[in-house]
């Protein structure tokens, strides 16, 4: 299969002066450099994503779960998804409650794709947020990739918009060489036959 797999990467944090888009920004380049992708960068920020769901299920109600209109171009952009990376800080050992909310308000949208994490924070790099988000991405048949990226201390150890570290853009090739492979067997997978979550 010679065609870009379509790649989401979402900027999970919101919150004023956030450092989140900075980290995604160096990540789509990576994933732009790396050649296997589509990129789209998703800013949370920009969606308005209210806490309080409806009384259906997006398990169960599939297409006709009823989205704020607003919601709309978020929710085709992760349905056309082949691949995601969620960027991710962390807050109090977990991740930012955007996040959560705008993988609550879908379902099938994260099914049979692979999902990669770069996390972010002080001396655990938020490696707690990723452990939090590998349960709940499992719980919605996604399949996460074992080879993330974390930033421990990002305050020193980045600056003019990428990490000091020079060995960061091989650890960023290697997930993004396991995130392609999966994409691509998983896509496969979906078109030969629906999943059967
Ligand atoms: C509510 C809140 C809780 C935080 N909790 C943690 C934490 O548990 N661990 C950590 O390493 N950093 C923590 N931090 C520091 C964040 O890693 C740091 O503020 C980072 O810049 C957040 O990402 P953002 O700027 O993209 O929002 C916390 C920050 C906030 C705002």
């Amino acid at each position: 299969m010679n065609e870009k797999h379509r790649l989401v990467i979402v900027i999970g944090s919101v919150r004023e002066g956030r450092f989140g888009p900075v980290v995604a920004s160096w990540v789509a380049e990576r994933a732009r450099e790396h050649g296997g992708f589509d990129v789209d960068v998703v800013d949370l920020a920009e969606v308005e994503i209210p806490l309080a769901l409806p009384a259906e299920s997006p398990k169960f109600a599939g297409d006709a779960y009823p989205r704020p209109a607003a919601m709309a171009p978020l929710t085709s952009r992760l349905t056309d998804a082949d691949a995601f990376i969620l960027v991710t800080p962390e807050y109090n050992h977990s991740y930012p409650a955007a996040l959560k909310a705008a993988i609550d308000w879908h379902f099938t949208q994260w099914t049979a794709k692979p999902v990669a994490f770069v996390s972010y924070g002080g001396a655990a790099g938020g490696r707690h947020a990723v452990l939090h988000l590998e349960n709940v991405l499992t719980e919605l048949h996604a399949v996460t990739i074992r080879d993330g990226l974390a930033f421990p201390n990002y305050f020193t150890a980045w600056q003019d918009g990428r990490p000091l570290d020079a060995a960061a853009s091989g650890y960023a090739k290697t997930l993004l060489d396991q995130l392609a492979w999966w994409a691509g067997a998983l896509r496969a997978a979906r078109e030969v036959a629906p999943y059967p979550a």
